[in-house]
């Protein structure tokens, strides 16, 4: 431990022992200046105690990629970060496909269709800062695409037929392309294009369009037929700028988690935008970042859409604008393939744990100036090679087990059996 995280390590003891403030809750946030700069214990150099750690303030960017074969490691080391993120006073939103990024200090907010869950997303939302640069009309076919990207064999009449009515609704909801005053309106919800298309399924001068209009009520109806889609209540982006959450989409299918995080990453996005730029030599790490997002399984918002390097996908906006605006970024995912080219080419810091197979150690091992067969040869969970840009090169890690400290130790009948070094 370094001077300054025994500093830090002192004031946190003190904030809990003696005036019971945790970190997570608003009181612990104001101490956020004490706790910078942002320096995060990764893990230790084998064979040696050397600590090994990410200062994200001492990078080009927040943006960290983590690769790895199925239990090599990946969430533990997510959540190893992301605790000592919400440690050092930082927001952290955690994107949770799995339901297994979990950490303490960070609240947690389900989407599902069961009544426990209670907030949801409307896609139909408007960029209205955005639109000032493109216009509503490029933000009706984003939808559309995001919808094509969801059910592939679309065909191009619905297309057409669904953008209409989107447009429709917009006009429903009183927003007007040429009037950006009312681009500001509260926005209608794909319930309202569905009533819409049900309507002209029944209206006889549209008859001949009848099979392409209840193609689209089928589509519309397998997405957005979603619980989470009718809900009035949304997540609140400022309290996820001040304070963080864990969105568990676990229990929601791919195609909808897809739509919901796509959505949200986009709303924050945008409140960010909003605030404007962060300064251009800021003081301290509280300037540079505003918020850490973390996605596990981020494969699911790029090559799972089968586009990686399509510009216009969240990801790779946030990895082109998103360091201008406070956002850091750390992704985990099998290969880096998964990931675009500006993703691959922007990341400033890189884990690369224990691949499944040759095939993925020869497409993680270019990145990192090592050879397919390092990668093959490393030892198992949390064995790695670590590669920040602002470093000497590409070094070996044994990432460190998260350990829990805010639950009470296990009884020693408890304790995990050894499992030795060899595979996963
Ligand atoms: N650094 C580590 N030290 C010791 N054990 C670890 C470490 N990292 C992970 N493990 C163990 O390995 C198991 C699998 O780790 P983890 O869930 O992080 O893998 P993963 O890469 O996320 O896999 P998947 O792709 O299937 O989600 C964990 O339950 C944990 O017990
Ligand atoms: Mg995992």
């Amino acid at each position: 431990m370094n001077n300054s995280s025994f500093r830090k390590a002192m004031l946190r003891m003190q904030l809990t022992a003696a005036c019971e403030i945790f970190p997570g809750s608003p009181e612990y946030r104001k101490y956020a200046k004490s706790f910078m700069p942002i320096d995060i214990s990764l893990g230790h150099e084998p064979d040696t105690i050397d600590a090994m750690r990410w200062c994200p303030g001492k990078e080009d960017n927040g943006f960290f990629l983590i690769l790895g074969a199925s239990g090599s490691g990946k969430t533990e080391a997510l959540k190893l970060i992301g605790n000592q993120l919400v440690e050092h006073a930082i927001p952290v939103l955690v994107l949770d496909f799995h339901g297994d990024v979990i950490f303490p200090g960070l609240s947690s907010v389900m989407m599902s269709s069961g009544f426990g869950s209670t907030v949801g997303v409307n896609p139909m939302e408007l960029d209205s800062q955005q639109a000032h640069d493109v216009g509503l009309y490029d933000q009706r076919m984003a939808l559309v695409e995001m919808i094509s990207r969801v059910i592939p064999d679309i065909s191009h009449n619905q297309k057409v037929t669904l953008t209409e009515a989107i447009a429709c609704a917009y006009q429903h909801a009183g927003i007007f392309d040429d009037d950006p005053r009312t681009w500001w309106n509260p926005p209608p919800t794909f319930a309202t294009v569905l009533e819409l298309l049900e309507a002209w399924a029944d209206d006889e001068n549209m008859k001949s369009r009848r099979p392409t209009i209840r193609g689209c009520i089928a589509v519309v109806k397998s997405i957005f037929g979603h619980p989470i889609f009718r809900r009035d209540c949304s997540l609140s982006v400022d309290e996820i700028l001040s304070a963080g959450a864990r969105v568990d989409l676990s229990k929601v299918p791919d195609g909808i988690r897809y739509i919901a995080a796509d959505t949200l990453l986009r709303k924050i996005f945008r409140a960010l935008l909003l605030k404007g730029p962060i300064p251009v030599s800021p003081v301290d790490d509280l300037e540079r970042f505003r918020l850490f997002i973390m996605i596990d399984e981020a494969k699911i918002l790029s090559a799972a859409t089968g586009h990686p390097n399509d510009s216009r996908l969240i990801l790779n906006l946030l990895i082109t604008e998103g360091r201008k605006f406070g956002i850091g970024l750390i992704m985990a995912s099998q290969m880096s393939e998964h990931f675009g080219a500006e993703v691959k080419a922007s990341v400033a810091t890189r884990l690369v744990l224990k691949p499944m197979d040759s095939n993925q150690a020869k497409k993680n091992a270019p990145d990192m100036q090592v050879s397919p067969q390092d990668l093959l040869d490393l030892k198992g969970r949390g064995s790695g090679f670590f590669k920040p840009r602002s470093g000497q090169g590409t070094q070996r890690i044994q990432v460190d087990k998260f350990t829990d400290h805010s639950k009470p130790a296990p009884e020693p009948d408890e304790w995990e059996p050894y499992v030795g070094v060899g595979g996963i």
